[in-house]
């Protein structure tokens, strides 16, 4: 990982023009997937070549999966999912959650041997929420902690189908499930208690194959095959929303965003922008591959404070982080409650983004299972680490912006993991 420091500055004048968001991570992730296990070759155009999504196709090209990649087009010579061969070598997920917990779903229904491996972070984070239900199902994994922690083992194959209600309101325990459900005898039923991203149910779809959704539980029928299908890729809104924060809160700015994501499972920040008032104009435009996507406009705003809790949580999971950043700069007190997932994400994201954002004066209190912000005071200069978390870096630089004084920002290289071009992105609007 890149450890330099980089000097920022507060934002001169405002931002201006136009970025075209790069690809949605957690649909890149699953068109490579599909792809290698669908019969036939499945074009990717709008692929994120950031390093999570690299790392999935470094594992199942490591399991014999033909993929060219350059850019953002990748091509996947898909062989079924029996073309799937036992890997001679680790699965290296790196710092990406959705590749080891969806990768574990697909393991589950091979009949054969793998060990997976991932990053510092990946080894503090929980994995027993998929593990303990795959085994369930019949696959043998063991790990640290009994198969809560990587390195895992697993050895797939002759699984048999569950009916499971989730503790944790998790796509990726979610898209595990029925992954390893689209290889099991019978039909695996997923209850969750709050409905998560839908990336899977639509992509599975497109695949040809059906998975139903009735209320919060979605089902699929085993022994269904993928058939290749091209996907375009809209760009994700959880990139999208550095510059949606920034544009509100640099004064003067106007900033345009092209071809982002508008999947309602994923869009509540931009509900939370408009009810603080937010000046955002949204012009939707096609749906590709069962995703809609569209084209925004935001200008510096005027916000109220707000309160995030129950339902609305995953729809916003990620830019918790960046949304923390736009209410240190609102007048009143933010409330962000029912998140204790932020503390099992890349970093312990309570933590550090209370951490960080305290650094330069923010008025911030980490909760049990969020945080209270009493914002409208200016941030001040100061020093902050990204602790390896690509979006903590990411809210830190949208934080400077608009602090009083130098901000220097540690382990900048994180940014890498889901937005190679944020800088570059950053630099063309000032
Ligand atoms: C993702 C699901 C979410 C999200 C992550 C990507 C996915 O995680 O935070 O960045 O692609 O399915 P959880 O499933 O842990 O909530």
């Amino acid at each position: 990982m890149d450890e330099t420091i980089k000097l920022l500055n507060k934002a001169e004048s405002g931002l201006s023009g136009t970025i075209v968001v790069p690809g949605d991570k957690s649909i890149s992730h699953r068109a490579v997937m599909f792809g290698a296990m669908a019969n036939g070759t499945t074009n990717v155009s709008g692929f994120l070549p950031g390093d999570d999504c690299l790392s999935t196709i470094a594992c199942f090209r490591k399991m014999g999966v033909a993929i060219e990649q350059e850019g953002d087009k990748v091509t996947v010579e898909g062989k079924g999912l029996d073309g799937l061969k036992e890997p001679n070598g680790v699965l290296d997920v790196g710092n990406s959650g959705t590749t080891i917990r969806l990768l574990l779903g697909v393991l589950s229904g091979r009949p054969f041997h793998s060990v997976v491996v991932g990053d510092d972070s990946i080894g503090k984070r929980p994995m027993a929420r998929v593990t303990a239900p795959l085994r369930q199902m019949g696959a043998q994994i063991d790990g640290r902690e009994t198969g809560n922690k990587t390195p895992l083992s697993i050895r797939g194959g002759q699984t048999k189908a569950i009916e499971y209600t989730m503790p944790v309101a998790s796509a990726q325990v979610k898209s595990a499930l029925l992954l390893a459900g689209l290889q099991a005898e019978g039909e695996t039923s997923v209850t969750e208690p709050q409905t998560t991203r839908d990336h899977t149910e639509r992509m599975l779809h497109a695949f040809g194959v059906k998975v139903t959704t009735a209320g919060k539980t979605i089902s699929i029928q085993g022994g269904q095959s993928l058939q290749a299908a091209d996907v375009v890729v809209p760009g994700d809104i959880s990139s999208a929303a550095f510059f949606l924060v920034a544009g509100c809160i640099v004064p003067g700015s106007r900033v345009h965003l092209k071809n982002v994501g508008l999947n309602p499972t994923r869009a509540g920040i931009l509900e939370v922008l408009k009810r603080s008032g937010a000046k955002l104009s949204i012009d939707e435009q096609v749906t590709t591959g069962g995703e809609p996507r569209g084209d925004m406009t935001i200008s510096t705003s005027e916000l109220s404070p707000f309160v995030i809790e129950g339902e609305e949580v995953p729809t916003l999971i990620d830019e918790i982080p960046v949304l923390a950043v736009l209410a240190t700069q609102i007048s009143g007190t933010t409330i962000i409650r029912d998140a204790e997932e932020l503390k099992v994400k890349e970093t312990n994201r309570i933590d550090t983004v209370v951490g960080e954002l305290a650094k330069l004066g923010a008025d911030i209190e980490a909760t049990d299972d969020g945080m209270i912000i009493r914002g409208g005071k200016p941030l001040t200069g100061g020093k902050v680490d990204s602790h390896g978390d690509h979006r903590i870096g990411m809210a830190l630089v949208i934080a400077s912006l608009c602090a009083n004084g130098p901000v220097e920002l540690a382990n900048i290289g994180a940014i890498s993991v889901s937005y190679p071009q944020f800088f570059e992105h950053l630099q063309s609007l000032q």
